[in-house]
C-alpha cells in the first residue's frame, strides 16, 4: 500500500486569504489546491501567485470544468498549474479537449455517475478521480460510509488514484484504513483550524500511522 498524499484545498474569499494559508501548511503537505471558491473569486490570479511562491510544487486549479476543456485547461497551464478537474457529466470531447493542454486531469464525482462512464474515462487516459462528499450534502446530514468505501475501492480495483474529500478531519481518516486512497484533500479542517501547519502536521502523521 502506498502512503496517500496530503493535498490542501484554498477555498479562501480571496487571495490575501489563500496567502496567508499557504505560507503556514505549504512546506508540509504534498498538493496545493486553488480550490472553486477561490477559482470563482479571483479567477487564475491565485494559481499564478501560488506558483512564484512555489516552483517545485504541484498545484491544482479545481475548476470542475464542465465545457471549454481545452480552453480552460490552456488557461490554468498558462497560470501555472499542472493540474485541473472536471465535472463527472463533462462530456468526453470535453475531457479529451482539457487532457491534451494540461499535465494531469482529475474528474471530480458529485450527483449521479457510474461505474460505465468511470471506464470510459480509464479508456481515454484519465486515470484520476476525486471522490467527493459535497459541502452541501454534508450539511444536509449525509455522512463518510460504508457505501462510500466501496465504490472507493471499485473504483481503485479499475485502476483509478482516488482522491477522497469532503469535511475531511483527523479522526476521519480513521475510516479509510486498509484502502490504498492516493491522496486526501482537506480544506477547513486545515485552514479554519486554529493553527493551521499545527493541523497539516496532525494530518500527516495521522496518515503515517494508519497507513
Ligand atoms: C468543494 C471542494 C473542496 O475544496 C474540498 O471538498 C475540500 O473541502 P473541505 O475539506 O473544506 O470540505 O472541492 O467543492
Amino acid at each position: 500500500m502506498t502512503k496517500p498524499k496530503l493535498q490542501i484545498a484554498l477555498d479562501s474569499q480571496n487571495l490575501a486569504e489563500a496567502l496567508e494559508t499557504v505560507r503556514e501548511v505549504g512546506d508540509v503537505v504534498d498538493i496545493l489546491e486553488v480550490g472553486t471558491v477561490l477559482c470563482l473569486q479571483d479567477g487564475m490570479e491565485p494559481v499564478r501567485a501560488i506558483r512564484a511562491l512555489y516552483p517545485e510544487k504541484d498545484i491544482l486549479a479545481d475548476t470542475k470544468c464542465a465545457d471549454a476543456g481545452g480552453t480552460v485547461a490552456k488557461n490554468c497551464k498558462n497560470a501555472g498549474a499542472n493540474i485541473m478537474t472536471v465535472i463527472c457529466c463533462a462530456t468526453i470531447p470535453t475531457m479529451q479537449a482539457a487532457k491534451k493542454e494540461i499535465d494531469k486531469l482529475q474528474v471530480e464525482l458529485y450527483g449521479d455517475w457510474t461505474f460505465e462512464q468511470a471506464q470510459q474515462w480509464m479508456d481515454i487516459g484519465i486515470d484520476e478521480v476525486v471522490y467527493h462528499q459535497s459541502r452541501d450534502a454534508l450539511l444536509s446530514g449525509e455522512t463518510w460510509g460504508e457505501k462510500d468505501l466501496k465504490k472507493i475501492q471499485k473504483l481503485i480495483d479499475m485502476g483509478f488514484k482516488v482522491y477522497a474529500t469532503g469535511g475531511l478531519d483527523v479522526n476521519t481518516l480513521e475510516l479509510f484504513k486498509g484502502i490504498n486512497v492516493y491522496a486526501f484533500i482537506a480544506g477547513r479542517g486545515i485552514a479554519k483550524a486554529e493553527n493551521p501547519k499545527q493541523a497539516a502536521i496532525d494530518f500527516k502523521e495521522k496518515i503515517n500511522e494508519i497507513f
